[in-house]
């Protein structure tokens, strides 16, 4: 069975070919980080309009790399939600024109299940159930996995994405979008513990070390670790403290003429992120008796978060699968692998579905 999977949610056009649920024939993408750096983010009109210039183009050079030809697909998987609405349109309206014209099936795909599958691209593959931690500029979430088409959603972040809080930090400090890669790339030569940022726990009988402890609901800011006795540790996030205590810090500094420390800053900043996500995925796996983690989302091509994700795995006898960098960004490879998967159990999509703004995983 050949799969072409179709992804244009954000900022980058992508497809790819799949043959049944293992081969990889093709995977190609269009950034458009070019196009948004000036703006310091993606700009949505701008990302529908390069959506609509890319789209035929990348999916030709799919089928080309591939070796195939259009009408030998026998399956259209392309995102429907959640994402950027303009951009959205471009890529489903894209896929139901081409499946309307050759008769092939489509089927619409949330772009979680993408992320939540990714790592089966991989020759390596997790067993199921396994904890997903996908974090990416649009979400940062927990899923306890039990099929290739079951997840169940255990947190989520109740503000700003982990990504997000990437991209708004390397603004603030004058670094260019996409954040991300230029605050890690900055971290590599920086001090994590020169600046001690807050760690959001959200706990609600979270006890920390330094002697602070905290009952009731509302969120907890430590600059620490949390004590590995925690019980009723909410898994939710929260990033937009952590991104106002940078702000702070840069503004006390400029105050008091002191020089900004980029990559001190940078290690310190991604050391409080690092922390938090690698925590609350552990606390849901020994919550849930999970044995096995997997990694999805932009985020996790972080080089420090994958090191620490894998340290902690290995003290706490946990199996990790991190895909890839080019598997964990935006791709259409995992997109044709969902399609795939779904496809067994949904009919195809007919032509008056809709795009959709929220995950419906
Ligand atoms: O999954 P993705 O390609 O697109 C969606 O948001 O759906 O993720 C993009 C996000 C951006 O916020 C980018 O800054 C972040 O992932 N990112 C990283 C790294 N690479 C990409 N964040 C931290 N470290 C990285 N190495």
């Amino acid at each position: 069975m050949l799969t072409l999977g179709i992804e244009t949610s954000c900022d980058d056009t992508a497809a790819a070919v799949l043959k049944d649920n293992d081969i990889l024939l093709s995977s190609v993408l269009s950034s458009q980080d070019q196009i948004h750096t000036r703006f310091g983010g993606v700009v949505p009109e701008l990302a529908s309009r390069r959506h609509l210039e890319a789209i035929v183009p990348i999916v030709q050079e799919a089928l080309d790399r591939a070796c195939v030809t259009l009408k030998e697909i026998d399956l259209i998987a392309v995102t429907q939600g959640p994402g950027l609405i303009g951009s959205l349109l471009v890529g489903f309206c894209y896929a139901k024109a081409i499946s309307y014209v050759t008769s092939i099936p489509y089927i619409g795909i949330d772009h979680m299940a993408g992320h939540l599958l990714a790592a089966f691209l991989e020759e390596d593959k997790p067993e199921f159930p396994y904890i997903a931690l996908i974090v990416s500029g649009g979400t940062s979430s927990i899923y306890l996995a039990q099929s290739h088409t079951s997840f169940s959603l255990l947190g989520r972040t109740r503000d700003d994405a982990a990504g997000e809080a990437f991209d708004k930090v390397a603004k603030l400090l004058g670094l260019p979008y996409p954040g991300g890669p230029r605050v890690s790339a900055e971290a590599m030569t920086g001090n994590s513990a020169a600046i001690k940022f807050p760690r959001a726990w959200l706990g609600r009988s979270l006890s920390c070390h330094g002697g602070h402890t905290s009952a009731g609901t509302s969120p907890v800011a430590s600059d620490t670790l949390p004590s590995p006795t925690m019980e009723d540790e909410s898994l939710d996030f929260s990033f937009s403290g952590l991104k106002t205590a940078v702000l702070n810090h840069c503004n006390q500094s400029r105050q008091k003429d002191l020089p900004l420390h980029i990559p001190d800053i940078c290690a310190s900043f991604q050391e409080a992120i690092v922390d938090v996500l690698v925590e609350k995925t552990l606390h849901a796996a020994r919550q849930h008796t999970v044995q096995t983690i997997v990694l999805g989302g932009g985020v996790s091509a972080n080089p420090r978060l994958r090191q620490s994700m894998l340290d902690r795995c290995r003290q706490e006898n946990k199996a990790l699968f991190a895909p890839r960098p080019s598997f964990c960004t935006d791709n259409g490879a995992m997109i044709a692998l969902a399609g795939f998967y779904y496809s067994r159990q949904s009919a195809p999509g007919s032509y008056d579905q809709d795009v959709y703004s929220r995950s419906q995983i």
